[in-house]
C-alpha cells in the first residue's frame, strides 16, 4: 500500500510477487588495504584526473544517484556532473542536468545548507524512516522530497521500488560502507565499480568498501564475477558482477 501526500510518501507493506526495482551500481575509490577514507572518516583523494572524468561520465549517464547520510556529514558532496558537455548532452535528452539525488538518511539529519540540496539543478530525494522527527522532516521538505520508508532504518527494497516507480531505471550507490553493505547483504546490488588506489591507509577503524555486521558463514558470502580489469591513473579499475 502507497499512501500519497503533498511533498511526502509513506510506504507501508508493498504487495508484490517479484521484486521490481532499478538496475543498481555501487562505484568507490578505495586504497589498496580497501579503506574508502581515513580513520577520522576524512575525505582523501584516492583516485586521479582520469577516474575522476570516469565518475562524471557514469554520473551523466544514471537517472539517480544515491548515498547515505554518513557520506553526506563526513564529505558534504553535491554530487552533481562536473563536465557541461555532459549536461548540455542531458539536457538535449530532455533531461535534468543533475540525475536525481537520494540521501539514505533515517532520522532527517541532512542538513538545510549541504551542498546536495543547494548545489545545481535537478530533484531531490531525502529517505527518512519513522525514526524521524517531524519538524526535521518539514524543514527538508522545503528542499526536497521526503519518503517516509520504514520503521527502524529505511526500508532499501521500499525505496527501490519507489524510485523505479518515478522512472528511476539506472542508479548509481555512491557509498558508503554501511550503505553499501545493506544493499549488498539484501541482494540490491548489480554491480560493482572499485578504483584501487597505490596508498594504504591502514586503522582499524577507517571504513572499508563494505561495513556494516559482515557475513560469517561463507554460504552467505556475496560472490563476484570480474568482468573487467583496466590500470588506470596510478592505480585499477575493477567492474564487478555480482552474482544471484
Ligand atoms: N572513497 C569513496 O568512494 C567513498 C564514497 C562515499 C563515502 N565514503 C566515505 O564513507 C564514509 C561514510 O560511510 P558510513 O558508513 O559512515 O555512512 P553511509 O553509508 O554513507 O550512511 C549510513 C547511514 O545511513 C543511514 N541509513 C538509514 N537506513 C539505512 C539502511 N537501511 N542501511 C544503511 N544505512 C541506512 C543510517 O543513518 P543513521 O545513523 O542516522 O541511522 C546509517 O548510519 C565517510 O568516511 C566517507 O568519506 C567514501
Amino acid at each position: 500500500m502507497i499512501l500519497g501526500g503533498t511533498g511526502k510518501v509513506e510506504v507501508g507493506k508493498i504487495m508484490r510477487k517479484t521484486m521490481v526495482r532499478p538496475f543498481v551500481f555501487i562505484n568507490a575509490a578505495m586504497s589498496a588495504d580497501g579503506k574508502i577514507s581515513t580513520v577520522e572518516r576524512r575525505q582523501t583523494r584516492i583516485s586521479g584526473e582520469r577516474d575522476f572524468d570516469r565518475v562524471d561520465s557514469l554520473r551523466a549517464e544514471c537517472d539517480a544517484i544515491m548515498v547515505g547520510i554518513g557520506t553526506i556529514l563526513a564529505d558534504n558532496p553535491s554530487l552533481t556532473v562536473k563536465s557541461e558537455k555532459r549536461r548540455e548532452e542531458r539536457r538535449k535528452a530532455r533531461k535534468e542536468e543533475n540525475p536525481l539525488r537520494i540521501v539514505v538518511d533515517n532520522k532527517a539529519r541532512t542538513p538545510v545548507d549541504s551542498e546536495i540540496l543547494n548545489k545545481g539543478e535537478g530533484k531531490r530525494i531525502i529517505a527518512v524512516s519513522k525514526q524521524a522527527i517531524v519538524e526535521d522532516v518539514e524543514r527538508l521538505g522545503e528542499k526536497a522530497e521526503i519518503l517516509i520508508c520504514g520503521k527502524e532504518e529505511v526500508n532499501l527494497r521500499n525505496l527501490l521500488y519507489l524510485l523505479w516507480q518515478r522512472g528511476v531505471s539506472r542508479l548509481m550507490v555512491e557509498g558508503g560502507a554501511t550503505l553499501n553493505w545493506s544493499l549488498i547483504s539484501q541482494g540490491l546490488v548489480d554491480e560493482i565499480y572499485t578504483y584501487v588506489g597505490n596508498m594504504i591507509i591502514g586503522g582499524e577503524n577507517a571504513p572499508t568498501l563494505v561495513d556494516g555486521r559482515g557475513f560469517v558463514v561463507e554460504d552467505a558470502m556475496v560472490k563476484l564475477e570480474l568482468l573487467s580489469a583496466e590500470k588506470m591513473d596510478e592505480g585499477i579499475l575493477l567492474r564487478w558482477h555480482v552474482s544471484k
